[in-house]
């Protein structure tokens, strides 16, 4: 069901210094600060040969990445997100498997247009999963 590994989402306390890291001492492909209103953070997108790496920063009082960057002060592997054809059908299946798609259970519009859902990370080893219809 899923495909490939469409990003990486890093939570990082302070945006400039990691953004800076990536671009100067990895040698990556760097985008601008982008704000994300609707999700609760400010992202840099960085472009890899084979996926992307997304830098999240809290955005507004009630950033869903908040409380995660208490818990990990010098950041951390927030989600991985992974690249399904048919995201209503994902949601299906993974429900009757037993899995916890948080919220409501629906795809949200996530931060590429694309419906998106989270699944539980209790219900997949500790990592909490992304998953984009492209
Ligand atoms: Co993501």
């Amino acid at each position: 069901m899923i495909g490939r590994l469409n990003h990486v989402a890093i939570a990082v306390p302070d945006l400039e210094s990691a953004a800076a890291q990536y671009r100067d001492t990895l040698g990556a492909d760097v985008g601008p600060p982008q704000d994300e209103p609707d999700h609760g953070v400010t992202v840099v997108f960085i472009t890899l040969p084979n996926t992307k790496v997304e830098l999240l920063y809290p955005l507004g009082d009630n950033s869903p990445i908040a409380g995660f960057l208490e818990k990990n002060p010098s950041g951390g592997i927030h989600h991985i997100c992974y690249e399904v054809e048919d995201i209503a059908a994902a949601a299906a299946k993974l429900t009757a498997d037993g899995a916890r798609v948080l919220g409501d259970g629906k795809p949200k519009i996530g931060a590429h247009g694309k419906p998106v859902l989270f699944l539980h990370p209790k219900d997949f080893t500790g990592t909490l999963v992304e998953l984009e219809e492209v």
